[in-house]
């Protein structure tokens, strides 16, 4: 039987990361891009079925090369994870709005950028699965989040609208939303995380949702999402009011 293959955007670190080494313990080949060539070449020296395509999804034409490059290579992609993104907690505070446009341009149309290169061939094929990491903090607004919340929010609404339209070719669309996950990118946050649980942990829980269940929504740990969940129903007076409180958000802040 031939091996199945996964292309994982965000591979260098992370939830990338982690999950690019659990599918290729599970005998998947995979495809791992980000900007950082040294890092991904790294975790392809040590995994014989691990492969770097670098690439900086801001740039289009760039991401289509890309997947064309890895259709060459492997024939068949089974499997999409988007996953690239950025944070940074000290930007957050203010409207600033260059940065807020810099966290869209890679958390959001870096995620449609990939998703545009890889639409025509799933739709062909009829199968497979596109999976669009997003996040707790999408739910509903959160203090200090002006520019990473809204734009995954927007992945959110994105995820939704697509599951629709590639439904209709038989393609899964897949939503992960992570709680918080030690990485580099919340080894930047100054704050208590709650039910902070390692990249391992994610990989385990998103390679069981994509690949044993038929799930849209992968999201854990499920104390924490679920309580998100449930606070996402409340009206925006009670809401404000818990959420407030939880997070210790004063009016000055
Ligand atoms: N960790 C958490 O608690 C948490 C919670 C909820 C959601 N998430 C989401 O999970 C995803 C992975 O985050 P993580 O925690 O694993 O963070 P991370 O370790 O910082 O990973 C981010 C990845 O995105 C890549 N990247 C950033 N900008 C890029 C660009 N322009 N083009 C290509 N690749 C780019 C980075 O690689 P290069 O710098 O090498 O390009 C890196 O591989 C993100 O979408 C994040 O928002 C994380």
């Amino acid at each position: 039987m031939n091996k199945k293959t996964i292309w994982i955007t965000g591979g260098s670190t992370g939830i990338g990361k982690a999950l690019a080494i659990k599918f290729a313990n599970e005998g998947w080949n995979v495809a791992i891009s980000a900007r950082r060539e040294s890092l991904l070449n790294e975790i392809s020296d040590k995994y014989e079925n691990i492969s770097s395509f670098p690439l900086d999804v801001t740039d289009k034409d760039k991401c289509k090369e890309v997947f064309n490059n890895i259709k060459v290579k492997f024939n068949e992609i089974d499997v999409c994870f988007f996953s690239t993104g950025t944070w940074d907690p000290k930007k957050e505070k203010d409207i600033d709005v260059q940065q807020m446009e810099e966290v869209f341009k890679v958390n959001f149309f870096g995620t449609v950028n990939t998703i545009k290169a890889v639409e025509k061939y799933f739709k062909d094929k009829k199968d497979g699965i596109i999976t669009i990491v997003s996040s707790i903090a999408g739910y509903r607004g959160l203090p200090n989040s002006t520019g990473y919340g809204p734009s995954k929010s927007a992945l959110n609404n994105l995820a939704e609208s697509l599951y629709f339209d590639f439904k209709r070719s038989n393609v899964r669309i897949c939503l992960v939303s992570p709680g918080f996950i030690k990485t580099p990118m919340t080894d930047k946050n100054d704050f208590k995380m709650p039910f902070l649980k390692t990249p391992e942990y994610a990989a385990e829980q998103i390679f069981d949702g994509l690949i044993n269940k038929s799930i849209f929504e992968i999201h854990f740990p499920k104390p924490l999402t679920l309580t998100l969940k449930l606070l996402s129903f409340l009206p925006s007076k009670i809401y404000f009011g818990l959420v407030g409180r939880l997070t210790k958000y004063q009016k000055n802040n």
